[in-house]
């Protein structure tokens, strides 16, 4: 209806070709998006969008929802590789944008006086937030549909840390449009190189955070194989630690430290001895004692790492009970990091509802009377009513939202098994 309304009647004073030039910086910079976590696309379409707004010799609305229509294809629209509804919707989530960007724009220029430069940076900022809060908002909203992840934890993974660079687009775009209608329309081309660097910073984002997710959930298998019974272990206490973290209402960067320190609880187990990891009868005192060290190794493992460093304390503490009778400190309550609280309850209920070679899973009801019977003893209470309203709401589905990636390794155990039956091919040359 807006592209309608601003069409229709077609507006005396356009100049065509500066639209054209506009829409033409638009689809080339449209050509680099950018995928970051969480599932949203971001591009630097912003600048050029913007610029359009603020140019003054052309006919607005009209030109912005064009150029936001046309100009904001992508190689993967024409290539079929989005559904037809997904090209319409994110086609007019910029329009929408482009067009609250012009409101905005309409309503507060007349009442600013050009002459004063804080002024012209409110202009600026105001014109910017109503493009980047429409646009952004349609964006995460799909995504959330699509990934059926709550919209807090779309937004937090992609647009809370690429707000700088978004800030900052908003601003070359204002740039663009005063060196476009000052010196002319050939020098706004030179931002190209600018633009083409912002989004070289976005995709570094984006890639840094993949390694460094990777780097985790291989060092996290490194666990799992070693300790043959575990699989997939780590991977299932990270996903119910973020969950039951999510259930508490906590922020999504403690949620995202909980569900990595989930998943490294257990990495100070490679300190262990194999004869003991691997015993399959009981610890004797003397070897409990040496297990009992995994938790002060896992720390001194994670230190060293600067991005690894915040989960130290929840992974030191992942065996301290809430009444002060677990190691390797004897804490206490709420002496005892939340995050290692929540680990410890985690773990104890995927240990029980996961098969083990020597024993079958019990029920998520049974698992959940345990729980129970020792909260206050073992566990914070808290945190086990929070876990029992997360399965209440959404069974066992409720532990699926995650964005680490997905494990489904064969141990080390297993593969030794595995590789003892075909033996590898060079050992038939061994002699
Ligand atoms: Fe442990």
């Amino acid at each position: 209806m807006i592209l309608f309304r601003a069409t229709i009647p077609f507006p005396a004073d356009v100049d065509l070709s500066r639209v054209f030039f506009w829409t033409l910086i638009t689809v080339t910079t449209a050509a680099f998006p950018v995928k970051l976590p969480g599932g949203v696309v971001a591009h630097i379409t912003t600048a050029p969008i913007i610029a359009a707004v603020f140019d003054s010799q052309l006919a607005n609305p009209f030109a912005v929802c064009w150029i936001a229509l046309l100009g904001t294809t992508e190689l993967r629209d024409v290539r079929g590789e989005v559904a037809w509804y997904g090209t319409l919707y994110n086609r007019f989530a910029y329009v929408l944008a482009a067009f609250a960007a012009w409101l905005v724009f309409n309503f507060v220029q007349p009442a600013l006086r050009a002459d004063i430069a804080f002024s012209t940076v409110a202009l600026i900022v105001l014109v910017g937030l109503a493009f980047s809060v429409t646009n952004m908002f349609l964006a995460v909203a799909a995504a959330s549909l699509r990934t059926n992840s709550p919209m807090a934890r779309i937004w937090a993974l992609s647009v809370s840390n690429t707000l700088f660079g978004t800030i900052a687009l908003v601003f070359l775009g204002w740039l663009m449009a005063e060196v476009a209608t000052k010196v002319g329309l050939w020098a706004s081309v030179l931002f190209m190189v600018p633009l083409l660097l912002a989004r070289y910073s976005f995709t570094k984002y984006a890639e840094t955070r993949a390694m460094f997710l990777g780097t985790v959930s291989a060092l996290s298998q490194a666990i799992d194989a070693k300790d043959g019974f575990t699989r997939g272990h780590a991977d299932r206490v990270s996903r119910i630690a973020g969950a039951i973290a999510r259930e508490m209402g906590l922020s999504e960067r403690n949620i995202e430290e909980i569900e990595l320190a989930g998943m490294l609880h257990d990495i100070g187990k490679i300190g262990v001895e194999d004869q003991i990891l691997m015993k399959p009868a009981r610890l004797d005192p003397h070897e409990q004692e040496l297990m009992r060290r995994h938790p002060i190794y896992g720390a001194s493992i994670l230190k060293p790492s600067e991005s690894l460093r915040p989960l130290v304390p929840l992974v030191l503490h992942h065996h301290e009970n809430f009444d002060g009778s677990g190691y390797p400190e004897g804490r206490k309550g709420d002496d005892i990091p939340l995050g290692s609280r929540i680990i410890i309850v985690a773990d104890a209920y995927e240990a029980m509802t996961s098969d083990r070679i020597y024993r079958k899973a019990i029920g998520h009801e049974r698992a959940m009377d345990q729980l129970n019977r020792y909260k206050g003893i073992q566990f914070d209470p808290k945190v086990v009513r929070a876990l029992g309203t997360l399965i209440e709401k959404h069974g066992a589905a409720a532990f699926e939202v995650s964005e680490l990636p997905q494990i489904n390794y064969e141990t080390l155990a297993e593969l030794r098994k595995r590789l003892a039956r075909e033996p590898l091919a060079r050992d038939a040359h061994a002699g």
